[in-house]
């Protein structure tokens, strides 16, 4: 195979990035770009289709010039993508016909209460293994159907095509030649059967939704088109693909049973793989598809809180009380424990386990000595408080998982103050991955291996996690190791103890 480079795009809530790995996956080139967040009415999220695709594009040429190396270098690409953000277009102009309504907008709350009177709910969650939400695509795509003039009858005409954001970036990078997803991706629609990963004809109904305007559903490691050469200067195989969380999971190397990870971007992701089996929560937690590799599904259950980064990012733009992420851990560190502060970050609804969309944050336990330094802890500790609620979900709904281990990523996973309290509030060890692109990292693995870069399935699951590193013993008083023992030249290794306080 040609020289073996491979081009990740991670297509994000707030930023699009684009990394080139070398064969043996190290980052080569990378390069990064924001775009505006629409927010036309209060509860609202959209983003310009063509904004996606812009900064996709542009970042991959970005990065592939970075790394020093042109189109032809690269041998696959894999995209990841921020997920049930959905997309509809008109197949004869390319052209969406709406903006992309955000999996953070909640203007079909009241369509999903209402189908959750009607008693859709069992159905529902029996087969996508997901809770009524305006989180999930469904219902996004009833409203644009719903909502734009003439889309009902277009998308009768065979006219109209759904995605989420994968299923657009392909569309475009192919020239219009394949529409297709992934079976992550469609696995957070709410229209996907879980069981045999293809789409359900009753949950269609349930949102009369037709079935033409849907992508063909593809493994995570899959033929998903060959890019238009006039768009990145070369003929390009895309060879992964996978929803962001699922990603990272693959990223992280969370391949067996029991293992599990959570990704602190704007909100937070935690995934524990249950294997091929498909646990229904009592707890309110989703069953979704882990990834598929292979001929056999793994499932994952997921725990989704939609502020984790965000509180930090409220810290700093709605109080002004820092200047950048990384001065919430001095700040936080100066606060006076003995002041019993809680955040409820509750700016957009509550996601798991409480699912609330009409919830509003709220700061309980404010007395004359608290200030920005209180405040910092209470958001900092919001996070670690979430994650907590989810782990002790898990646990309920699996209690075989001995749940002993948490392995983190994202960007708040820098943040050494915020990983060792998450430690000590949810009781077990906290392992961070030596990069914090785990999921552009998980994209770059699955084209890889479907590109047959000297790859096999036993090379692939690893990310310097060798069994081992799941048994390190604790380190006492808490403290943060910065660095591994130079055995594992691909994790930087934490182990966080429990520690008082
Ligand atoms: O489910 C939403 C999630 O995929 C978004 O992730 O990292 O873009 O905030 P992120």
């Amino acid at each position: 195979m040609k020289n073996g480079y491979i081009l990740a795009v991670d297509q994000g809530t707030t930023s699009t990035r684009s990394i080139v790995f070398s064969p043996d996956f190290k980052a080569k080139g990378a390069d990064q770009q924001e775009f505006p967040q629409q927010f036309p009415r209060s509860g609202w999220v959209e983003h310009d289709p063509e904004d996606l695709w812009r900064t996709t594009v542009e970042t991959a040429r970005g990065a592939i010039a970075n790394a020093g190396l042109t189109a032809t270098e690269i041998a696959a690409i894999g995209i990841t993508n921020q997920r049930e953000t959905t997309v509809v277009w008109d197949r004869r102009t390319g052209k969406a016909i709406h903006n992309a309504i955000v999996w953070q907008d909640r203007r079909t709350a009241d369509a999903c209460d209402r189908l959750r009177r009607d008693g859709a709910a069992e159905l529902i969650a029996s087969r996508s293994g997901l809770l009524i939400d305006a989180y999930f695509s469904a219902s996004k795509i009833a409203w644009i159907l719903d909502n734009v003039a003439g889309a009902r009858a277009a998308a009768d005409g065979g006219h109209l095509a759904f995605g989420t954001v994968d299923s657009w970036l392909v569309y475009r990078l192919t020239g219009g030649r394949k529409h297709v997803t992934d079976i992550t991706n469609a696995s957070r629609t709410m229209l996907c059967d879980i069981a045999t990963g293809q789409w359900d004809e009753e949950l269609l109904q349930c949102f009369s939704i037709p079935r033409s305007i849907l992508p063909e559903i593809l493994d995570n490691v899959d033929s998903f088109g060959i890019t238009e050469r006039s768009i990145l200067g070369a003929e390009i195989s895309i060879r992964g693909v996978a929803g962001d969380q699922h990603a990272s999971l693959i990223g992280q190397a969370c391949f067996e049973p029991g293992m599990m990870k959570a990704t602190y971007g704007t909100g937070c992701f935690a995934l524990l793989n249950t294997g091929s089996e498909r646990i229904t929560s009592k707890n309110r937690l989703l069953t979704t598809i882990g990834y598929k590799i292979g001929p056999e599904i793994t499932y994952a259950l997921e725990g989704s809180i939609f502020v984790a980064g965000a509180a930090i990012q409220w810290l700093r733009d709605g109080l002004g009380i820092i200047s950048n992420a990384g001065q919430s851990a001095e700040l936080a560190a100066k606060a006076d424990a003995q002041q019993q502060i809680y955040l409820v970050p509750a700016f957009t609804g509550l996601g798991a386990p409480w699912w609330d969309p009409s919830a509003r944050a709220s700061l309980f336990g404010m007395t004359r000595n608290s200030g920005p330094a209180e405040l910092a802890r209470a958001a900092l500790d919001s996070i670690c408080l979430q994650t907590y609620d989810l782990m002790h979900a898990m646990k309920g709904d699996w209690p075989e998982a001995s749940l002993s281990l948490l392995r983190v990523d994202g960007g708040v996973s820098k943040n050494d103050w915020a990983m060792q309290r998450l430690a000590n509030i949810v009781g077990v060890g906290v392992q961070r991955a030596q990069s914090a692109e785990s999921t552009a990292l998980g994209a770059a693995w699955l084209a890889g291996y479907g590109q047959g870069a000297g790859l096999n399935r036993a090379a692939l699951p690893r990310n310097g996690w060798p069994a081992k590193a799941l048994h390190l013993p604790p380190i006492p008083n808490g403290t943060v190791r910065s660095s591994g023992d130079g055995k594992l030249p691909c994790v930087r290794r934490f182990n966080l103890p429990r520690t008082p306080n």
